[in-house]
């Protein structure tokens, strides 16, 4: 299957970025990233074979005028945080749009177009009957993109990324520098983060020798830590470890509560739920993938030695969109 024209929705985030990287890469297919805000896809332009679009993927008819030509999709959009929705549903609206409807367009636009390859990112742990919004979304979204005969669909599920740009152990590291403690909840929830770069690399594995179809792979690191322990390596990575306090559990839910509703949202009561179960992988990194796990002690130390607060609170306040 020919994987010349790319379409890469998602595409100028954290991931995405890294993805586009090594797919622009020697005989480099063309790759089309759609965005909503040109400034998020500036970074991408140095890429001659990149062309990014403004458009509105959640419109069928723009979504697909995004296919055209196109032999392979990656999709890799994907939130943290949603309102919640009417009692008994399964996930707020905004993860239904983004993470179930977003999905089940783009596989309906695929048949339209006759495209025969998608690449679908979700997160580990997804299940339906997870314990948070987020996870039953992402996992309604794979049911979603597995559903169409038509096309070869393979899905990545990593655990949480590490990496220069990550939302995370960047957030950790940055609070230590700004505050003399910190108050932890889900302390002892387990994780087992994964390298951006291995990240990318599984992806580009997938399109480039046609493997995974119609299969889930999870990704993740070579070890297991509690997030008091990642917490504490960011801050010792930084150079300010500050003393952690774990929460028990109705304190750390109020703590979610007052930031889920703070600008920027650093944390949601549905985060708190995600991390009820454990965010590990439950086999090795596949063979076929090819990938040697890197450990977050081998990088961690050089990106996390240099966060720059003042960007991470730029980062914060575009959240916010302030
Ligand atoms: N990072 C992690 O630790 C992690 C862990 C597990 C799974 N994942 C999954 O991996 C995928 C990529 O994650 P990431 O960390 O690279 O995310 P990211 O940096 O936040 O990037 C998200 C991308 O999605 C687009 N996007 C976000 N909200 C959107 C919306 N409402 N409508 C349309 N486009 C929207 C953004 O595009 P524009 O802003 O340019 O429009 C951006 O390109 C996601 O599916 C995520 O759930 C990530």
């Amino acid at each position: 299957m020919a994987y010349k024209n790319i379409l890469v929705i998602g595409g100028t985030g954290f991931i995405g970025s890294q993805v586009i990287a090594r797919l622009a890469r020697g005989a480099a297919p063309r790759i089309t990233v759609p965005t909503r805000r040109y400034e998020s896809s500036k970074h991408l332009l140095v890429m001659p074979t990149v062309r990014t679009v403004v458009a509105d993927i959640h419109d069928e008819a723009a979504l697909e005028r995004l296919m055209d030509g196109v032999d392979t999709v990656i999709n890799l959009v994907g939130i943290l945080q949603s309102r919640r929705g009417p009692a008994g549903t399964a996930y707020g609206p905004d993860f239904a749009r983004v993470h179930v409807d977003l999905p089940r367009k783009i596989v309906a636009a695929c048949e339209r177009r006759g495209i025969k390859r998608l690449v679908h990112v979700s997160a580990i742990g997804a299940d339906i009957q997870a314990p948070s919004m987020y996870l039953r979304s992402k996992a309604a979204g794979e049911a979603a993109v597995l559903s169409s005969p038509e096309i070869v669909t393979t899905v990545l599920r990593p655990s949480v990324v590490f990496g220069e740009q990550d939302h995370f152990l960047n957030m950790f590291a940055a609070l230590q520098k700004l505050f003399p403690v910190v108050p932890l909840g889900g302390a002892e929830a387990r994780f087992q983060p994964v390298y951006v770069g291995d990240v990318a690399e599984a992806v580009v594995a997938v399109v480039q020798h046609q493997i995974g179809a119609g299969k889930i792979f999870e990704l993740a690191g070579p070890q297991i830590y509690t997030l008091r322990q990642l917490v504490h390596l960011a801050g010792i990575y930084a150079g300010h470890p500050r003393p952690i306090i774990g929460l028990p559990s109705t304190l750390a839910s109020l703590q979610a509560f007052c930031l889920e509703h703070l600008p920027g949202q650093l944390m949601s009561r549905d985060n708190l739920a995600s991390m009820r179960v454990d965010n590990i992988a439950s086999a090795p990194m596949a063979v076929e993938l090819g990938i040697v796990p890197t450990a977050l002690e081998q990088v961690g130390p050089r990106y996390l030695a240099g966060v720059n607060v003042q960007q991470q609170l730029d980062a914060w306040r575009r959240n916010a969109r302030r």
